[in-house]
């Protein structure tokens, strides 16, 4: 059977770094406060005239480099983000034209901070059925730009920043030992938009709006939501929590992320935190941090990974992959 499998993976983080320090000095917060209640030291901001198809740009260019792979061969391009370039058309066509990727189709999934686990669900039924030989599967946010920076309970928790996967048919036994997109769980609760969302839209009041949230109603749901996503992706792929050797959530909160850990009976030190150096970055922060666990030389390939998060919707979700 052909599974869907990461070949190349790439991330891209903007140059300023936007400390706890620097953001004490517009609202009413503190270091001590951020660090003890999210884990979150700094973040990363797009510069002005930097739109998000940039950011995503370099981490595609990573990606395929990675993956030994060019624009020509890319033949779907899909996109999880909630911080268009423009309102249309779709960032990842215009990932396409500055690409130059000449060939396939493109379009972005709106799923906030679930997008990248979104985005990699949808593309396997693409690779996995064989129409799509080389899909470049990215999460990108400029979600600083979607901050009200009167609103200490908002504006300390997000930053900028994209990352991306290729993706490539590859031939399985149809077992668990093989490489490729195992299982998956998708799920969303429209009846909880008022926890999370943005004051604004094209059809309503015409403007880009600011982000909304009642943090600690999230933060409740997170953990037991995370929780549930996680066992039916394993259970979807066959696998037990227990054999995945590394989680790689969604990085909201350190809070969350240990919440989860503690749920489940996961030991600590297989979950990747990037939390700390990037915050929030919505649909990137999957693919952020696993680049980072990449790079770092801890995540290899062979290995079983759990991708998971929730986000605005409320969406929330879980993959499991083998590298
Ligand atoms: O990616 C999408 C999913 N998003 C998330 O998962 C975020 C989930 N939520 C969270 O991470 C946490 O709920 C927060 C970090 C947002 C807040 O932490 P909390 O422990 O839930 O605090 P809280 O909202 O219950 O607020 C406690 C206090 C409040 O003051 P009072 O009313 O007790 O006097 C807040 O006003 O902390 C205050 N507070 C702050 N104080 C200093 C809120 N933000 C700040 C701040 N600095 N930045």
């Amino acid at each position: 059977m052909l599974r869907s499998v990461v070949t190349g993976v790439g991330g891209y983080l903007p140059e300023e770094v936007v400390t706890n320090h620097d953001l004490a000095k517009i609202v009413d917060t503190t270091d001590a406060w951020i660090v003890e209640r999210t884990g979150i030291r700094q973040r990363h901001r797009a510069a002005p005239g930097q739109a998000v198809s940039d950011l995503a740009l370099i981490a595609a260019q990573r990606a395929l480099q990675a993956a030994g792979r060019t624009p020509v061969d890319v033949d779907m391009i899909i996109v999880g983000t909630t911080t268009p370039d423009l309102t249309f058309p779709a960032v990842a066509t215009i990932l396409q034209r500055k690409l130059g990727a000449p060939q396939g189709i493109a379009f972005d999934i709106q799923a906030v901070c679930s997008g990248f686990v979104y985005a990699l669900s949808t593309a396997d039924g693409f690779v996995a059925r064989g129409r799509s030989r080389c899909a470049l599967v990215i999460g990108a946010e400029t979600m600083t730009r979607l901050m009200d920076w009167t609103d200490r309970g908002t504006c300390v928790l997000f930053g900028d920043g994209a990352g991306a996967v290729v993706l490539e048919p590859g031939q399985g036994e149809g077992t668990t030992a093989d490489r490729g997109l195992l299982g998956f769980a998708l799920c969303a609760d429209g009846g909880k938009q008022d926890l999370l969302y943005v004051d604004g839209g094209v059809s309503t009041d015409g403007k880009v709006g600011k982000l909304r949230m009642q943090g600690n109603q999230v933060f409740r749901h997170a953990v037991v939501n995370i929780s549930e996503a996680v066992r039916a992706a394993a259970a979807d792929a066959g696998v037990e929590v227990s054999e995945v050797d590394w989680f790689i959530p969604h990085q909201a909160n350190q809070r969350i992320l240990e919440g989860v850990a503690r749920r489940l009976g996961i030991d600590e030190k297989k979950v990747i935190s990037t939390v700390a150096e990037h915050a929030n970055t919505s649909a990137a922060s999957i693919p952020l941090a696993l680049d980072q666990g990449l790079r770092d030389g801890r995540i290899k390939p062979g290995q079983l990974l759990l991708l998971e998060a929730m986000g605005g919707g409320l969406t929330w979700g879980a993959c499991v992959l083998r590298l």
